[in-house]
């Protein structure tokens, strides 16, 4: 077997070792070979930065192939009815479509949640920001995840679209569910919850845009269920698909990056002093948390023309490629030094939004939300250290810790 080979063998999502800390491997990997193929989940691999970046770009990839090819055209096999309501509350997500849809429902999206919508949300946000950090503050030792990223970051996102906050609990054990289904391996079990809880969360959110209807409160929520342009409305499918992936994506991948990036300025105390003085501003320091261990590790394409070749490799109609997100992050191709964790290094070309078409329609909001969190720990809990060696989810798509047990410590 030849070196590279070997090395691909080692690119095992599935490995606890590989998941605690994938970034040796990813390094080896990459710099053996810029594309491989991933036998097990049948998949072209990129792992370098420049591919990454122009594959998000190129028209003739797509997230779903549906719009172009049945399934049996491309020799794949048709969806199982058993988790049928899965496929059908993200029939209209964003995220499953491509040109022309894609294009129309995202315009509308976009009249509604705006960069200035998602300014608008820094005063509430400030104000949740601190409440929960003086409750974290007087138990001297708190799990940075389930007291702090987590209510912070669903009542953001509830108080934007107007999703009663009391109700925040079924969202989440609804998206927990939900997300599993976009890991490589996916259990028949993780799928019939999904599939339930794809279920309960369209048959609530039908409920809650009827209700809007009659009483409209000016949040996102009633504005997409009134949105119009050029004549075009969206409907109840397609509301429907959208609420549900603003409220998912909206607050997963946000938890994520500031628990994988807490742990890496806790790792890195000579970083956190920077920001705890005010030398590096919050808003610098959360691109460095995104770029050195991204919450959102793998996202794929379908080769949907012909004369697709990525770095040298042609790839057919039909196949599947997979874009390595915290492998071209830590690409020294494009990042000086890349291993180094670095909270003034202000880059924001990072993949870590994506690019193109699907780029990150929550990317402002995203910021504004670590910004004024990140600001408020290092303002109210300079001290803080780590209580316990930190875990990560047995998950390498969405990569995330179990848990983020601190001390309060001094200052
Ligand atoms: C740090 C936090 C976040 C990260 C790292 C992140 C990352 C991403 C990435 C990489 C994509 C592109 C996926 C692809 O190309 O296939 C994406 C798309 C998307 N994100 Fe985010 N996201 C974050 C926060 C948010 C928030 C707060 C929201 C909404 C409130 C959101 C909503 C969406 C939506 C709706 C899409 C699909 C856009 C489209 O396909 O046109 N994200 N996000």
């Amino acid at each position: 077997m030849a070196a590279s080979d070997e090395l691909i063998t080692r690119f095992d999502p599935a490995d606890s070792a590989f998941i605690a800390d994938p970034y040796p491997t990813l390094a080896a990997v990459r710099e053996a070979t810029p594309i491989f193929y991933n036998e097990r989940a049948r998949q072209w691999v990129l792992t370098r930065f420049a591919d990454v970046h122009a594959a998000l770009r190129d028209r003739r990839l797509g997230r779903v192939y549906t719009h172009r090819y049945s399934h049996a055209e491309l020799g794949r096999p048709e969806p199982d009815q058993r988790w049928a309501a899965f496929d059908e509350h993200e029939r209209w997500s964003l995220l499953q479509l491509e040109p022309p849809d894609h294009t129309r429902i995202r315009r509308l999206v976009a009249k509604v949640f705006t960069p200035t919508a998602a300014a608008a949300v820094r005063p509430t946000a400030t104000a949740l920001a601190e409440g929960l950090l003086d409750e974290c503050r007087q138990r001297r030792q708190f799990d940075l995840l389930a007291r702090y990223a987590q209510p912070y970051s669903v009542a953001v996102i509830c108080s934007l679209l107007g999703v009663p906050r009391s109700d925040t609990h079924l969202l989440l054990d609804w998206s927990h569910a939900i997300v599993k289904m976009y890991e490589l391996t996916t259990t028949d079990e993780q799928r019939a919850a999904a599939a339930r809880a794809a279920q309960e969360f369209m048959d609530y959110t039908a409920t809650l845009i009827a209700a809007k209807r009659i009483r409209p409160d000016g949040l996102l929520v009633a504005a997409l269920a009134t949105v119009e342009d050029e004549g075009e409305r969206l409907t109840d499918a397609e509301i429907i698909s959208t609420v549900i992936v603003l409220l998912n994506a909206g607050h997963e991948a946000t938890v994520n990056t500031l628990g994988n990036g807490m742990r890496a300025f806790l790792l890195h105390p000579d970083q956190w002093a920077r920001v705890t003085a005010g030398e590096v501003p919050a808003r610098v320091a959360i691109e460095e948390m995104i770029r050195w261990d991204a919450p959102l590790q793998l996202f794929e394409r379908w080769v949907l023309d012909d004369g697709v070749e990525i770095a040298g490799q042609p790839i057919a109609v039909g196949e599947e490629i997979a874009m390595l997100f915290g492998s071209a992050n830590r690409d020294p191709r494009r990042f000086a030094d890349p291993d180094r964790f670095d909270a003034g290094r202000g880059d924001t070309a990072h993949v870590g939004f994506g690019g193109g078409i699907h780029f990150c329609v929550g990317a402002p909001l995203a910021r504004e939300e670590l910004d004024v969190s990140v600001d408020a720990l290092a303002r109210i809990l300079p001290g803080v250290e780590l209580a316990v060696t930190p875990r990560y989810h047995p998950t390498f798509v969405i990569r995330g810790l179990s848990a983020l047990l601190l001390d309060v410590g001094a200052g």
